[in-house]
């Protein structure tokens, strides 16, 4: 069966991790046939990872948005919604981070973080749930944070769009749970990916890696649909950094 899955922020990371763990679950799942839709706003990412998910045996589609802008979301939701039946699956994972301490972070951060974590993924988020309840299923997954529910030092307006992000996640559910749509809050702490900018040998070696987090998603995806993991929260062994 084809499944359609659009994953944001594809690029690198996290992100990159699920689209190539979902293309190899199509060697594992006789009836899953994945059309992977790729997003982020770098398109030679995005090109290099579909020729790797093609090799796994999914289908690919390279979609290019600044999901920060809203002309790029409203961009982005035709084109699914007018190119595709339906949608089966989103995974709102583009985010950015910036980690400094608390008088030093800038009306420039504070925007920049906001437009995307909370404002892109909203408008997104809406307009892909309203299609998902009109054919009554579908699975969204949210790359939240244990600094969804924990604060840190330097990560004040961090944490508060990720805090932001769970209320969405919260509200949303509500609404999901009436027509058979899946919510999954997936809070991951310290992983090793671009977003971190140079990590020391030492700090590595204590940090989860992106597909510690893209194989619990995608098996997550493969319940069966009377069945949702609500929330996945994953730790370093050794706690948070
Ligand atoms: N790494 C961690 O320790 C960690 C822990 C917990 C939660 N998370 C969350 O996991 C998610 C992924 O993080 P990551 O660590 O994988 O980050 P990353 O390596 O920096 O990757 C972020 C991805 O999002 C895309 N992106 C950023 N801004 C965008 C925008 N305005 N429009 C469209 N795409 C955009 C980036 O591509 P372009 O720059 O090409 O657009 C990139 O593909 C984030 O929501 C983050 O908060 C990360």
């Amino acid at each position: 069966m084809k499944h359609t899955i659009t994953i944001t922020g594809a690029g690198k990371g996290i992100g990159r991790a699920i689209a190539l763990e979902f293309a190899r679950a199509a060697k594992h799942h006789a009836d899953f046939d994945p059309v992977l839709l790729l997003c982020s706003r770098t398109r030679s990412e995005l090109k290099t990872l579909a020729l790797e998910c093609q090799a796994e045996g999914a289908k690919t589609d390279i979609i290019t948005a600044d999901l920060s802008k809203i002309d790029d979301v409203r961009q982005l939701t035709d084109h699914i919604i007018n190119r595709y039946d339906g949608i089966d699956c989103l995974v709102n994972n583009a985010g950015i981070g910036r980690f400094k301490p608390l008088e030093e972070l800038t009306e420039e951060d504070f925007d920049a973080t906001m437009s995307i974590n909370l404002k892109g993924t909203f408008f997104l988020t809406q307009a892909l749930f309203a299609s998902m309840q009109k054919r009554r299923s579908g699975h969204i997954f949210f790359i939240t944070s244990v600094a969804a529910e924990k604060a840190f030092e330097t990560s004040s307006i961090y944490s508060m769009s990720k805090f932001g992000q769970r209320g969405l996640v919260e509200a949303l559910r509500l609404h999901a749970r009436k027509c058979n749509v899946r919510i999954t809050d997936v809070m991951p702490g310290a992983v090793v990916t671009p977003m971190w900018g140079e990590i020391s040998d030492e700090m590595q070696a204590v940090m989860m890696r992106p597909e510690d987090i893209a194989i619990p998603v995608v098996q997550a995806y493969f319940q069966p649909a009377r069945t949702t993991v609500e929330e996945i929260v994953l730790r370093p062994t050794g706690g948070d950094l």
